[in-house]
């Protein structure tokens, strides 16, 4: 058993759901790289965790290439494998379908869905280090309810989680035998900034909170070697009920 702390990757760890992801990472013991465009957002959260295991932040655009085998390099210097791989990042696409232009699906595709997978599969020699040390790693995809069923308005957003769920499905048949466990979770309407356009509608008390993706995540982390948690799916009570009379 190796006595260095676990260590995690977090996308999209500057705000909303990836910080709360992040918090609970480090108050598990992770050894934390951030990652985000914007630096400075990246320096408050990880100065807001206190005393702990170290936090590095990496910024720059997912939609990059370049970034991502920047990502797995800086955590690699660091850390030298990675026990915890969080595909948070991501892009809202509210628009009805004959709104859609290239430029708008163009970035979907980018950060909901290319980055994920690249970034998977740039992070499998670490994730693999971290087996041959500690017998297990995990991969949580953050999807979207809309990537289970689809939405009026979300058709592009939609389009990327189904994506984000396809490819989940799939990394749990490829790695599970080999101690890498896969989670996509897929959550409701979450009260970050890619909610704001429904405040007018939905009360922020209404909403579900970051720390509960947080929460179900801390739950993958905790359950035994022997147990995988391929999906997850919160909503408010209000989603996905059936309609009227059926
Ligand atoms: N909020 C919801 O209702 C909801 C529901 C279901 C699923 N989700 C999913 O949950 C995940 C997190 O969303 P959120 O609600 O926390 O949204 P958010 O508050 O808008 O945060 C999005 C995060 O993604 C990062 N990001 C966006 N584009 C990027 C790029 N090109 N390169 C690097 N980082 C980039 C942002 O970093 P910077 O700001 O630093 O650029 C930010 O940290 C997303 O995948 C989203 O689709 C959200």
């Amino acid at each position: 058993m190796s006595s260095q702390p676990r260590t995690a990757i977090v996308t999209g760890a500057s705000g909303g759901i990836g910080s709360a992801i992040a918090a609970m990472l480090h108050e598990e013991g992770f050894a934390l790289t951030l990652v985000g465009r914007d630096l400075d957002k990246l320096a408050a959260v990880a100065s807001s965790f206190g005393s702990g295991p170290p936090v590095h932040t990496v910024s720059g655009s997912l939609a990059e290439e370049t970034f991502l085998d920047q990502i797995v390099a800086e955590h690699s210097a660091r850390y030298g494998s990675l026990d915890m791989l969080v595909n948070n990042a991501g892009v809202a696409g509210n628009r009805e379908v004959g709104e859609i232009t290239a430029e708008f699906l163009d970035e979907q595709l980018a950060v909901n869905l290319r980055a994920v997978i690249l970034l998977t599969s740039k992070s499998m020699p670490l994730l693999e280090a971290a087996v041959q040390q500690r017998k297990s790693a995990q991969i949580v995809n953050i999807a979207s309810n809309a990537g289970k069923r689809g939405e009026a308005s979300l058709a592009s957003y939609s389009a990327t989680k189904f994506g984000v769920v396809g490819f989940t499905e799939s990394l749990h048949d490829e790695l599970s035998t080999s101690g890498i466990k896969v989670t996509a979770i897929c959550p409701g309407l979450v009260n970050t900034a890619m909610a704001d356009d429904y405040r007018d509608s939905v009360g922020a008390d209404e909403m579900i909170a970051p720390s509960d993706i947080a929460e179900a995540i801390r739950m993958t982390i905790r359950v035994s070697r022997s147990c995988v948690v391929p999906e997850i799916v919160l909503l408010r009570p209000i989603e996905w009920r059936q309609p009227e009379g059926a």
